[in-house]
Order: C-alpha cells, then sequence, then structure tokens
C-alpha cells in the first residue's frame, strides 16, 4: 500500500511539538509492516536542511494572488526508515519557524503545490494521510478542486491532533482556493469562516484523534466543532499514538549524559539527575519534579506560578522546568527563580538534547493539562523511568493508572491548584518509600508503547476503507 502523510512537522526536519514525533516514526513502523509509506512536508531552513542533500524530482508553477515557482525534492539515501519528500517554495516556506501569525498562504501554497506533484505520479498513493489544519484543505481540494479530478477516488485521511487550532481564514481569501463547483462552498465553511480543519472533518473519508479518550471529549469541547464531530461520529476513531522505542531508548540515547538499562537504571537515573542538579542549582537529595512543554492554557500552565509556590513552600522538593510560550507565564515563572532559588529552576526555550536529559535525571514528570489529545511526554518519561503525576484527559487517562488502581502514576481528577498540589504531595511520600518508588520505576521503564499496535491499527483502518 502506497501511504503518503502530509504534514507541517516531522522530526528531525522541525519540530514544534509531538505532532513531529508522530510522523517522524508512525511511517517508519508502517514500512516495518511492509508497506510504503512516504512524508512530504515543507522545505524549511532548518539544521537538517542545511547538513542534508536533497534531489529535485519535480518542478512547477501554482498561481495564487501571483505566480510561485516550487519544485519537489527528495532527502537524498534516507535512514529514517521512510522517504522524505518536501515542497520547496523558497519565497513562501524557507523560514527558520515553521508556524507564523498568518499561514493561510503558506500552508494552502504548500498543499496546492503537493497535490500537483501528487497528480502527476505514474504510481498514484492509495491513501494521503493528512495531519492536522495545515493540510485540512487538502481532503476537499482532492474531492472537489477540478485541477484534481485524478484525485477524486484516492481516500484521504484526517488525523486530528489537536483540534484548538483550526486554520480558520475569512471568506475573502477564498478565490485562493482553485477552482471548485460552487455548489460545495459549504463545505469550507463553519461559523462563518472558512475552517479547513471543519473542511477536513467534512470530507476526509476517516478521521482519527490521538487517543480514543480525546475522540470521546471533542464531542463535549473542541473549540466550536463539538456539533460536527458528533455528526460525522461514524466516521471517526481515536487511535493511540506510540512512541518510536528506537530514539527513545535509555540503552543507546546519544544525548543523555550516562546510558542505562533495567539492570543499572538506579545509577543511571543519579547521574543524570546529578547534572542537571548541579548545572540548574538544585539538591540531588529531593525529589525532583519537571514540566517540559509549551507554557500555554492547554498544559495548565497558566496555574503553574501557584501550583509550584504552593508545594514548594509545602515540601521540599526540586521542581525544573523546560519550556516556552505565553510571555505572561514566563513572567510569572521567572518570579519563582527569585523566591524559590536554590529550589525552582527553568530554562525558557527549546532543547531537544536537554529534553532528554531531564526525562532521564527527572523522578516525576509533571502534566496537568487542561486538555491533552494524546501527549507523548508521559510515555518517554515512563520508558526513562520517570514517574507521570497528571491530570485524567484525553491521551494521559489512556496511558496513566494511578497508584491506587494498582497502577503506577498519579493522577487528579481535575486541574485546579489544589488537586494539583495533592497529586504532587503524593509524589513527595512516594519518594520517602524509596523501596516502591524503586519497584515502581523499574515496572514502568518496561511498559511497551511502541508503535507496533497502533502502527497496524492504522493499516486496519486504511484497508477498511477499499
Ligand atoms: P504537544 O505536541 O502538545 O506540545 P506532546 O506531549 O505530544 O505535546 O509532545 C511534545 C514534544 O515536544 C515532546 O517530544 C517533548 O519532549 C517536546 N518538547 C516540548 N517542549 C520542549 C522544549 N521546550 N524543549 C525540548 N523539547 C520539547
Ligand atoms: C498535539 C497534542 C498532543 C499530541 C501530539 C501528537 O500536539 O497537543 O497531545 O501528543 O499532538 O499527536
Amino acid at each position: 500500500m502506497k501511504i503518503i502523510h502530509i504534514t507541517a512537522e516531522c522530526y528531525p526536519v522541525a519540530k514544534v511539538g509531538g505532532l513531529a514525533d508522530v510522523v517522524g516514526s508512525l511511517p517508519k513502523y508502517q514500512n516495518n509492516l511492509g508497506e510504503d509509506s512516504s512524508v512530504l512536508m515543507p522545505f524549511y531552513d532548518t539544521a537538517f536542511t542545511k547538513e542534508n542533500s536533497f534531489s529535485e524530482v519535480f518542478s512547477s508553477e501554482i498561481d495564487l494572488d501571483r505566480t510561485f515557482s516550487f519544485s519537489v525534492r527528495k532527502l537524498d539515501k534516507s535512514t529514517l526508515g521512510f522517504e522524505l519528500y518536501f515542497i520547496d517554495i523558497p519565497e513562501l516556506l524557507f523560514t527558520e519557524y515553521v508556524y507564523s501569525e498568518d499561514d493561510t498562504l503558506r500552508f494552502l501554497a504548500f498543499q496546492i503545490a503537493a497535490l500537483q506533484w501528487i497528480c502527476g505520479l505514474k504510481e498514484k498513493p492509495n491513501v494521503i494521510h493528512c495531519h492536522d489544519h495545515h493540510t485540512g484543505l487538502t481532503p476537499f481540494m482532492m474531492s472537489y478542486a477540478n485541477d484534481f479530478a485524478q484525485l477524486k477516488d484516492v481516500p484521504s485521511i484526517l488525523t486530528i491532533h489537536n483540534a484548538q487550532y483550526q486554520g480558520w481564514f475569512s471568506h475573502e481569501k477564498s478565490h485562493l482556493i482553485p477552482e471548485f463547483d460552487h455548489q460545495h462552498f459549504g463545505l469550507l465553511d463553519w461559523d462563518h469562516s472558512i475552517n479547513p480543519l471543519a473542511a477536513a472533518i467534512k470530507c476526509a473519508w476517516k478521521v482519527t484523534t490521538v487517543s480514543p479518550s480525546y475522540m470521546e471529549e471533542l464531542k463535549q469541547n473542541a473549540n466550536g466543532l463539538e456539533q460536527l464531530l458528533a455528526h460525522e461520529s461514524a466516521k471517526c476513531i481515536g487511535i493511540l499514538n506510540g512512541i518510536d522505542v528506537n530514539v527513545w531508548n535509555t540503552e543507546t540515547d546519544p544525548f543523555i549524559l550516562k546510558n542505562y538499562s533495567l539492570s543499572t537504571l538506579d545509577a543511571g537515573k543519579k547521574a543524570n539527575k546529578d547534572w542537571l542538579c548541579k548545572e540548574y542549582g538544585l539538591n540531588p537529595k529531593l525529589p525532583l519534579f519537571v514540566f517540559i512543554g509549551r507554557l500555554v492554557g492547554e498544559k495548565g500552565a497558566d496555574l503553574f506560578p501557584e501550583i509550584f509556590d504552593k508545594v514548594l513552600n509545602a515540601h521540599q522538593i526540586s521542581v525544573l522546568l523546560l519550556g516556552s510560550g505565553s510571555k505572561d507565564i514566563e513572567l510569572g515563572l521567572s518570579e519563582l527563580n527569585t523566591k524559590h532559588s536554590g529550589a525552582y529552576n527553568s530554562y525558557i526555550g527549546y532543547d531537544e538534547k536537554l529534553s532528554h536529559i531531564i526525562y532521564a535525571g527527572a523522578d516525576f514528570l509533571l502534566m496537568p493539562s487542561r486538555v491533552e489529545p494524546c501527549g507523548l511526554n508521559q510515555m518517554y518519561s515512563l520508558r526513562y523511568g520517570t514517574i507521570p503525576v497528571v491530570n485524567a484527559v484525553g491521551g494521559l487517562k489512556d496511558t496513566v493508572i494511578d497508584l491506587n488502581e494498582e497502577g503506577f502514576g498519579i493522577l487528579h481528577k481535575e486541574l485546579s491548584v489544589d488537586l494539583a498540589a495533592e497529586a504532587i504531595a503524593r509524589g513527595v511520600e512516594l519518594f520517602k518509600n524509596q523501596k516502591k518508588f524503586k519497584e515502581i520505576r523499574k515496572e514502568i521503564m518496561s511498559i511497551d508503547h511502541s508503535w507496533d499496535v497502533s502502527a497496524e491499527e492504522y493499516i486496519k483502518l486504511y484497508k477498511s476503507i477499499k
């Protein structure tokens, strides 16, 4: 089966969050199952595109408000486990960032160029798999744009990684979409604007979310798309994300300071923790609670200053944070640096290497998310022997079982300062019982969250269409 994933992010080329990790690993596992799965993404100006070589396989032009030349480039000698193709539109896509304030033109041009290329392929794909709103107009254009009529019968799949962002733009820009029969205009609209995510939910042949619980939650809370999802529920299914266990492997991870296995777990984690504590001025004897991620409301980050202040006043613990996002939240957190110096520290920014060291060196990983479509951090932390302390939503609910239910993690039922602080207090208690604490972290390292099962579920889904 020939599968093309179309995406804005893919690890290791360009990563803003978990979308990149998913698209950078699922195709590899699909290929391991004997399929022909590849990835198509924009050609950005990143370290990866600077350091690798590419061959042009196609070139043409697209007409939007003006004409843009583009080429399709293929990564030479891919070692990623899948073939990687790029749409290169230098004026629009060759940027150091993935997302900006207004990406309508960029991602529309990307999708149109992608479909032009695919239309010209001798062997058409059996499935086009789109990810999030950046590729949300693709299913519509495949079904209704005159230029892409050849792709009418090719099934399109949409995976919703995050329904908060929908790519809205005004009707005034609808002339940018290649010509189509206007009786279908309603498919593009949701609540008086062009809504690429809604259009994809309406037009894709199947829709998936990245965990089963998130699928259910979206029916109640989908940033305005609740009714649409309820209406389309027959073609929707939740498939839990997996992780790339080759990249996330404590025995071989080149980023961490000391590699470890189940039998060397204590020494390995200690070496990584000692380094972190030295680097960030924290006491290595105390339990280390960490957060890694985007500082936004969905992650519960607006409550971090209050939560951390409360637990740092109440307990002898260390807290380390890696992330960036809302400037207000960053400011609130910086006050903790002064107030709780020696117990709290942060690195405001993005650092892939540091994130690996933190997963390895931490005792507990905090994810008090309000909304978490899947969440990969908790799966990485399990694999690195770090106990997750999470709010019971979305994928967190589907992957973490509470200690009180014969599980291995700490869950709170809702997000509030008090409930998150109580959950952290349970972690502090667990840390005091070193025997139990060590048993649990050994147990969690063996939990299998690799893509093996879910990659197969996607293949089954594709096959169910034909
Ligand atoms: P989301 O996609 O909502 O941000 P996920 O849990 O799915 O959340 O994935 C986040 C991914 O991004 C993980 O691989 C995590 O380690 C990584 N990450 C998030 N913030 C940072 C950061 N500041 N530095 C390094 N890695 C980060
Ligand atoms: C989104 C979600 C996150 C999920 C990731 C990968 O960014 O916020 O929960 O893990 O996509 O699917």
